[in-house]
């Protein structure tokens, strides 16, 4: 059916809160924008979403499942440079105190208005006479940059600290790098995955669950020896052409596999084309229509400021062409502020050398004098930690971690250089950070535009979400054809036995006719939906109808739940 896509989206969007999918949350008390609740039909829908992103990165065979807290210390988030850069610039108005984003206000102005420097903005907004949202006025202060973390305490009173709701899930993987090292029996590459809330005080959410304050993120860490290189295996995905935009500095838009951009260099990074490769699978697994995938490399401008290069996977749908995927290559920028912020030196990983080196080199070496009256019975511990520095150099006064935890200050004082010849066997690293990262929710999203599909029946509108059956949130709907001569008791009983099977969910409905009966479970994505008449009394079988053409078979009740469970009722069509 053709129709106005604005139209499309509100006829979708209000399917969406009807039918108990996604709803705008705390309604009854005014409602907050940027944050939405996932109903009845919804939550299973996310948490299915979530679990085959988990279960797509498990098969990698080097990636484990960690999970950190959201509350973040403020020193962590001053590290990682989230406290002094994670911001975006707000206008606001002079006329009502309505703040929006800088660069929401110029869109249609400029191409990219992401990448603008604040005078850039203001400069758009005066030429183009940009009104007010809210009410319309032309009189902005200049663009400012706001800080998008939520502040917190953690603690009260004066014995508290700041905290803030983490911005990303990443900082938690940095944090368990020694411990994914010793897990991993300390060989690179390997990665680390964590799905769960972040945190986000957008200046002005809008398109729905596009912009969100709370919201589901799915990140994946990769750790790399940025010396070795990387060997991936793009033979599966020769034939896939994928639709690339590279920064336009450097090249027009082009269709390329990721094996031939990769050799090419027009990914810049093979680890950084490997996961492209691999997200653009992940995301057609879930019922993104590949047509509607694009990888758009970040101007350097408009890189986050811990990433060295990065490419968004878009996808396109009702809002226009929207990130929902960012491959960033982040360097050594995490590990490296971390180590040198904390002075904490587990954060390397070891690189062996082909043959033993004889080197001329200077050491930091406690002053025996100092070190011994300072530290007394620790002195020997001091010493050892000061050797383990070899090859940093420590700004003073730096925090040293002792083999015992505690940590003890030094200073300049406490030590002196010293030549020395050594024999080394290799040395110690930052390593490197490849990170796909995903915003669940906006895929989510995606997942439910791309399967919504108007259509008619009998010449009424009809519409049918056709999800894959792998993350709908119900897997089939159990429907009496009439609640009378026991059949209702019968269903509610398979409805049971479906119930207590293992990853499986369906539900009973059993008021209205029968075609609308069906007509509520295609609306909501239910694969298979199951009729139990008087039939199935006599011989324990039932109707299984498909949600996509409506083709129906007669099956008996233990081969249907077996079907289900073992995901192959596709098969008894
Ligand atoms: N970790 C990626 C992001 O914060 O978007």
């Amino acid at each position: 059916m053709m129709s106005d896509p604005h139209a499309r989206l509100e006829r979708l969007t209000s399917m969406l809160r009807r039918r108990g999918v996604i709803l705008p949350a705390f309604e009854i008390h005014g409602g907050v924008a940027g944050l939405f609740d996932f109903g009845p039909m919804g939550g299973r829908l996310r948490r299915r979403l979530n679990n085959a992103w988990l279960e797509h990165w498990a098969t990698q065979g080097d990636i484990v499942e960690i999970d950190s807290p959201t509350i973040t210390p403020e020193s962590v988030l001053i590290a990682s440079g989230h406290v002094g850069e994670f911001n975006d610039h707000m206008s606001e108005c002079n006329g009502c105190g309505g703040a929006f984003r800088s660069d929401h206000l110029v869109e249609g102005f400029h191409p990219n208005p992401d990448v603008l420097a604040p005078k850039d903005l203001d400069k758009l907004i005066s030429d183009n006479n940009v009104n007010c949202l809210t009410c319309g006025a032309i009189d902005w202060k200049d663009a400012q940059p706001m800080n998008l973390m939520f502040s917190t305490r953690i603690g009260a009173m004066k014995g508290g600290r700041t905290a803030y709701m983490r911005p990303e899930t990443a900082q938690g993987m940095f944090m368990l790098f020694p411990a994914l090292y010793h897990h991993f029996r300390n060989r690179l590459p390997f990665g680390a995955v964590q799905t769960g809330k972040g945190y986000r005080n957008e200046i002005s959410p809008r398109q729905g669950m596009i912009r969100l304050r709370e919201f589901n993120m799915a990140e994946l860490e990769y750790f790399i020896d940025p010396e070795v290189e990387s060997n991936h295996d793009f033979s599966n995905w020769d034939s896939c052409l994928f639709n690339l935009v590279p920064d336009p500095e450097f090249s027009e838009p082009i269709e390329m596999s990721p094996g031939e951009a990769s050799a090419g260099n027009i990914i810049r990074h093979p680890t950084v084309a490997w996961f492209m490769a691999r997200t653009w699978d992940f995301l057609v697994s879930v019922g993104i229509d590949p047509t509607k995938i694009r990888f758009r490399q970040h101007e350097g401008t408009e890189m986050a400021h811990y990433a060295s290069d990065c490419w968004d996977a878009e996808i396109h749908g009702s809002y226009g062409w929207i990130e929902c995927v960012g491959i960033a290559h982040r360097g050594c920028y995490d590990l490296a502020a971390h180590e040198s912020a904390t002075g904490d030196n587990n954060l390397r990983a070891w690189r062996p050398y082909d043959e033993p080196m004889e080197v001329d080199k200077m050491i930091v070496a406690g002053k025996g004098s100092v070190i011994g009256p300072a530290f007394k019975e620790k002195a020997g511990l001091v010493n050892s930690a000061l050797e383990a520095l070899e090859g940093m150099s420590p700004v003073f006064p730096f925090d040293l971690k002792l083999t015992d935890g505690t940590m003890v200050t030094i200073d300049e004082n406490m030590v002196e250089e010293k030549r020395i010849q050594a024999t080394e066997h290799g040395e110690w690293f930052l390593p490197h950070v490849v990170e796909p990262a995903f915003g669940i929710d906006r895929i989510l999203w995606h997942v439910l535009d791309h399967a919504y599909d108007e259509t008619e029946k009998g010449g009424a509108p009809y519409t049918v979400l056709r999800l894959d059956p792998s993350i709908a949130a119900i897997d089939v709907a159990i429907l009496p054809l009439m609640e009378k001569d026991g059949l209702d008791e019968v269903a509610h009983d398979i409805h049971r036995q479906i119930c207590s099977t293992r990853n499986l969910s369906s539900y009973y409905d059993g008021s209205g006719s029968i075609g609308r009966r069906y007509a509520r479970a295609d609306e909501v994505g239910v694969p298979w939906a199951v009729t139990v008449d008087h039939e199935s009394m006599q011989d324990n079988t039932v109707t299984i109808r498909r949600r996509d053409d409506g083709a129906q078979v007669r099956i008996q009740v233990d081969e249907l739940v077996e079907n289900l469970a073992m995901s192959t009722i596709s098969s008894v069509f």
